[in-house]
């Protein structure tokens, strides 16, 4: 069972299928455009979307809004030094600030940094610094099936090579993002992520965290790695950051806040070149953009992420929302982690091609049919057609991404969810694919217009 009960109530809306068919012709079928009062169940992030605990109200009540030096960002650091050992603590208003900031102050046009994966935000600041953001994936993270428990590793023979390599000189910096949102969520190993470290300092390179979720990995050391098993999620946590030279932090995920993030460093040099770009960018260190009450409530936020029963009972959500998922004949990326699960909408809908995008025709379907709003990670979001609409590169796999957002939805909520997708597998071979009839030039899944293609 959740480790709370509830305080405070927000009407969720029920919404007709007949409204629900206007809505999604109105938004011309893609379902960033929907309002979010016509959306019953919200599954489209877990970033920013959590419920605050009442202890982080009350730290929010104690903020101090002074322009400089407020008692709340010395709170902030004070929580963020104790748990992540960086000296250096630069609060930003959000993960992709703090990425701009570290690389605009590290990397230099034509280097080349290295990831287990690069979430799309980091890997577009690398770009705009004018440099190659490189993946290395493990081999394990291309088996969607297997019960693998780590395949958010990096593959430490590819990076070896990587660092030995003749461009090894342009290689600026390491990125481990924990959990690996590029790879369905998957976690990263202790065991790796020492291996990585030690190259890293073998070959004098950086070793930076993409943090975000960072204590959903640590309680899955916790649970896959038997050299873990009797420590505690922060026990973890806090030995993953010592590993590293610094972080990147959104904490609108493992912070539980609204808005928020942080750059931690411990290099105090690069960390004054960050403050420079900080305080022209986003806003005096001592408050980066951020309200004073902000900063109180990631402190509190970042105490109460790691307690083993909320990690538990969020773990034990996407476990049941996987049961169902499962029951009702749909295929995850397995084994399920903890902030999302990724359903493979390719495996489900046979009938409609690649481009023609499976994976946003289930998550069509699965608004609706039931009001859910999810999100497509397949060949919309990643490939490309010509102009005739044939396709010229589609992605490797169509996942649709259910996200969980922290604290929100109870097991009934989830329960609907379960009774959508079998009512959506019962008439799956109606499920028409789409085209799309408009689209920018950059980011195309976030303001593209389609429309149904009958199959
Ligand atoms: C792994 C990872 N890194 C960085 C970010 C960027 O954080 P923000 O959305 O706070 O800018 C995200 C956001 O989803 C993420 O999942």
């Amino acid at each position: 069972m959740e480790p709370y009960r509830i305080k405070v109530v927000e009407p969720i809306p029920v919404t007709t299928r007949a409204q629900r068919e206007r809505a999604l012709r109105r938004v011309h079928y893609n379902l960033f455009g929907l309002r979010a009062d016509e959306v019953t169940i919200d599954l489209l992030t877990d970033s920013g979307t959590g419920a605050l605990s009442a202890a982080q109200w009350a730290a929010g009540m104690a903020g101090d809004e002074s322009y400089a030096g407020a008692r709340s960002f010395y709170r902030f650091q004070d929580a963020v030094r104790e748990l992540t050992s960086y000296p250096c603590v630069l609060p930003v208003h959000q993960g992709r600030a703090a990425e701009r900031i570290l690389f605009s102050a590290l990397l230099a046009p034509g280097r080349i940094t290295l990831s287990n994966t690069h979430f799309d935000t980091t890997r577009a600041n690398v770009e705009l610094a004018g440099c190659q953001a490189v993946d290395l994936p493990c081999p394990q993270a291309g088996d969607l099936d297997s019960d693998e428990p780590f395949k958010g590793d990096i593959d430490l023979h590819r990076l070896d090579e990587a660092l030995r390599g003749p461009d090894a000189s342009r290689i600026a910096l390491v990125v481990m993002t924990l959990t690996n949102n590029g790879v369905a969520g998957q976690p990263v190993s202790m065991d790796n992520l020492t291996r990585a470290a030690a190259l890293c300092r073998k070959h004098s390179v950086p070793l930076f965290l993409d943090a975000a979720r960072f204590a959903e990995n640590a309680w899955l050391v916790t649970q896959r790695e038997t050299a873990f098993r009797g420590q505690s999620p922060r026990q973890v946590a806090e030995q993953a950051f010592r590993l590293a030279d610094g972080c990147l932090m959104s904490a609108k995920k493992d912070g539980i806040v609204h808005i928020g993030g942080f750059l931690g460093l411990r290099d105090r040099a690069l960390a004054e070149r960050c403050e420079l770009l900080l305080i022209a960018t986003e806003g005096f260190p001592t408050y980066g953009g951020l309200a004073g009450r902000d900063l109180d409530m990631v402190a509190q936020g970042l105490t109460e992420v790691t307690d083993p029963s909320y990690l538990r009972s969020r773990a034990d959500a996407a476990h049941h929302l996987a049961r169902l998922t499962r029951d009702a004949g749909v295929g995850i990326v397995e084994p399920p982690g903890l902030h999302a699960l990724y359903l493979n909408a390719g495996r489900l809908l046979p009938h409609i091609a690649a481009h023609r995008f499976p994976g946003h025709a289930l998550a069509c379907q699965l608004y609706l049919e039931g009001g859910i709003r999810s999100v497509e990670l397949g060949s919309l979001y990643l490939g490309r057609e010509d102009e005739n609409g044939a396709p010229v590169t589609t992605a490797p796999y169509e996942l649709v991404r259910l996200a969980l957002p922290r604290r929100t939805y109870g097991l009934s909520h989830l329960n609907h969810v379960g009774e959508v997708l079998a009512a959506t597998v019962k008439a799956k071979e109606r499920i028409p694919g789409y085209r799309v009839i408009e689209q920018p030039p950059l980011l195309r899944h976030f303001r593209c217009k389609l429309e149904p293609v009958p199959s």
